[in-house]
Order: structure tokens, then sequence, then C-alpha cells
């Protein structure tokens, strides 16, 4: 497995799979694009294919506030410590912000307690015919 911080090497047929059970999941060159525009990016690579198998990314103001609004690995390659290596590298990456905000489900809490982050509440808009305009 290799951590990368570059799209050198990914395109639309080597980061596939991801979006699981989104009702209208971004393409492929969405998901690029996404991570393109975003202010930092990890890519998990599995080596022996070169695809890409996780992914996590932020956005910042660069001065005081960051948000992860994006981390998956894909099913075939869950429970073997890829998510909690993204996050690591993430929160390594973000360490000098203030304000280091992510959301999620009430079953991922404990999972995110492990690294030093508590709960809180938030106020959210879901725009779902949005989820896969290119
Ligand atoms: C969450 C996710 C990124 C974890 O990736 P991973 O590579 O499997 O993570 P790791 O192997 O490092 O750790 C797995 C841990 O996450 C826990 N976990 C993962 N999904 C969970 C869920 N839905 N409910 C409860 N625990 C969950 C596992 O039980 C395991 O816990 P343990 O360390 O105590 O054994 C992955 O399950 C995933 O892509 N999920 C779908 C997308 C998602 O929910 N992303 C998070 C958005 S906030």
């Amino acid at each position: 497995m290799n951590y990368v911080t570059t799209l050198e090497g990914v395109n639309e047929d080597n980061i596939q799979g991801f979006f699981v059970d989104w009702p209208n999941p971004p393409s492929a060159k969405k998901h690029i694009e996404i991570l393109k525009n975003s202010s930092y990016f990890w890519l998990a690579i599995d080596t022996s294919t070169n695809n890409v198998i996780g992914f996590i990314n932020a956005i910042s103001d660069k001065t005081l506030c960051s948000y992860i609004p994006l981390l998956e690995v894909l099913p075939s390659y869950k429970n073997k410590g890829i998510g909690t290596e993204l996050i690591r590298l993430m929160l390594g990456s973000l360490k000098d912000f203030y304000m280091i905000d992510l959301l999620c489900d009430d079953d991922l809490v404990n999972f995110y307690k492990k690294f030093e982050m508590f709960k809180s509440s938030g106020m959210i808009i879901r725009n779902y015919k949005k989820q896969n305009e290119v």
C-alpha cells in the first residue's frame, strides 16, 4: 500500500467503486475534480494494481479552519487499517489549524474518538440532485 498526495498516475479507470450506497454517486471524472479542488487529500494506492482503494480530502481557509468532507475505503479493503492511516495522515496535514471538523453517522463516533475527536452538533443542507452533476 502506498499513501500519496498527488493525482499523478490517477485516471478515470483506476479510481473506481467509490461512493458506495450514494443515491446518485459522482462519476470517476467528478471524483478526480473533487480531489483537484480540495485543499488537501491523501490517496491509498494498492501498489499491486495501481488502483486508488481509499481516499480522504479536506477543504480549508488555510488560516484557521479545516473540514473533512469525505473518507472512504473500498469495501474489499476495509478493516485492514487503511481508513485509520488516511485519517492519521490527514490530521497530520491539518495539525496547525484551530478547527478540524467532520460530520459522521452515530455508529462511527467511537471510531473517530480514537483520534481525540469529540462529538459536537451541526446543521446541514443536502441538495441531493447535485451529487452527480459534472
Ligand atoms: C469508515 C471507513 C473509512 C473505515 O475504513 P477502514 O479502512 O475499514 O478502517 P480501519 O480498518 O482503519 O478501521 C476499521 C474500524 O472502523 C470501524 N467501522 C467502520 N465502519 C463502521 C461503521 N459503519 N460502524 C461502526 N464501526 C465502523 C470498524 O468497526 C473498525 O473498528 P476497530 O478499529 O475498533 O476494529 C470505511 O468503513 C468506509 O469507507 N466506510 C464507508 C464510508 C464512510 O462511512 N466514511 C466515513 C464518512 S464520515
